[in-house]
């Protein structure tokens, strides 16, 4: 018979990777590796609050392999998601937006899971206190290229490649944090997607979003119009669709756009709508990297009843060449998506 819940308890992130342990979804090595990732999160929440009174915003003076200049604070949550995966001693290759090639990790025990992530996504809104996020991926090693002979390096580098670029189908598990007006944790280990709400005075992730769902459709539309002159013909002629007030009983679409994939997402997650970075004449693959934004975000919608599409197919489809490659992204509500792909239809 179920126990009665007492007042005191307290669903959290780590009770709830027990119950997932239980009913084995996770194994415990995975377990350890989700577990330090929340506490990367949670040091790194605390360093974005106190940015501006710590020496932490601004520039940190290199940039990254795509091209990006690193803020202080990209190159900061890299260290903190590094160390934390590190110490987990269950993960064997970590990818990074901030490191330029995978890095093996010697400290590595066992579970030797595969861990690509994005530690502070919007880095751009950091100087002005406007929301921000992580997001992390984790593959089981792959069984053909061990990266145990660790004596050729240059073997070793190309086997460590070949862990990172598996298809999103093949994420075992996927999530983000939001550090915005709340620290919310949000992850799917292939069950469902739950969402975990920051209490400070605790120092834990309480259970705040069971078995999230993302509704089928939504009037909100969330993309940088500012490229729309090098947008292609139909994604012109979709946009303009959704502005035309008598194809919606005379309600148009809303447009809401953060310019943090994380907190533009997890509005979508929540409210329905759409969120897209398109290809353009300029970048025709777009902006956003396939492997620790779009895959992860793609599964987590997946796992909601939504859709990640590339405009041409299922984002989880795709399997990355490069580490750093782009892909177009169009992700939210089911009704929505197929509504955009069928203009890519019609081109
Ligand atoms: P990151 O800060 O990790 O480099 O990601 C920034 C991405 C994404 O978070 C956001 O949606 C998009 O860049 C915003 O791009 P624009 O400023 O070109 O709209
Ligand atoms: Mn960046
Ligand atoms: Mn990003
Ligand atoms: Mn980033």
């Amino acid at each position: 018979t179920e126990r009665q819940q007492s007042q005191y308890e307290l669903n959290t992130f780590t009770t709830w990777l027990l119950k997932e342990e239980q009913k084995g979804t996770v194994d415990g090595e995975l377990a350890i590796v989700l577990s330090s990732i929340a506490l990367a999160c949670k040091q790194i929440a605390s360093l974005v609050t106190r940015a501006g009174i710590s020496n932490l915003t601004g520039l940190g003076g290199l940039s990254n392999s795509s091209g990006e200049d690193q803020k202080k604070l990209d190159i900061v949550s890299n260290e903190v998601f590094c160390n934390a995966l590190r110490n987990s001693g269950k993960t064997g290759v970590i990818a990074s937006e901030e490191e330029d090639l995978p890095v093996a990790v010697e400290e590595t025990y066992s579970g030797n899971y595969v861990v690509v992530f994005d530690p502070l996504d919007g880095s751009s809104n950091i100087d002005a206190g406007i929301s921000t996020g992580s997001i992390f991926g984790i593959y089981a090693p792959s069984d053909e290229c061990s990266i145990d002979d660790m004596d050729d390096p240059e073997k070793m580098m190309q086997n460590c490649i070949l862990n990172v670029c598996q298809p999103g189908s093949s994420l075992l598990a996927a999530g983000y944090c939001l550090y915005s007006s709340s620290t919310v944790f949000v992850i799917t280990v292939g069950d469902g997607v739950y969402g975990f709400t920051y209490d400070s005075i605790v120092g834990e992730f309480i259970l705040s979003h069971p078995d999230m769902k993302v509704p089928d459709k939504g009037k909100i539309y969330s993309f940088n119009e500012g490229n729309y002159g090098s947008w292609a013909p139909h994604l012109q002629d979709y946009i303009n669709s959704l502005k035309d007030a008598s194809k919606w009983d005379g309600k148009p679409y809303s447009s809401r756009y953060i310019g943090s994939l994380v907190g533009d997402f997890h509005r979508t997650l929540l409210y329905g709508g759409i969120y897209g970075y398109p290809g353009d004449s300029k970048n025709p693959t777009g902006k956003l990297r396939l492997l620790y934004e779009c895959a992860p975000m793609s599964l987590i919608v997946e796992q909601a009843g939504g859709l990640g599409s590339t405009g041409e197919g299922r984002v989880l489809d795709v399997c990355p060449e490069k580490v750093h490659q782009r892909v177009p992204l169009f992700i939210g509500s089911k009704g929505e998506v197929e509504y955009l792909e069928s203009f890519y239809k019609k081109a």
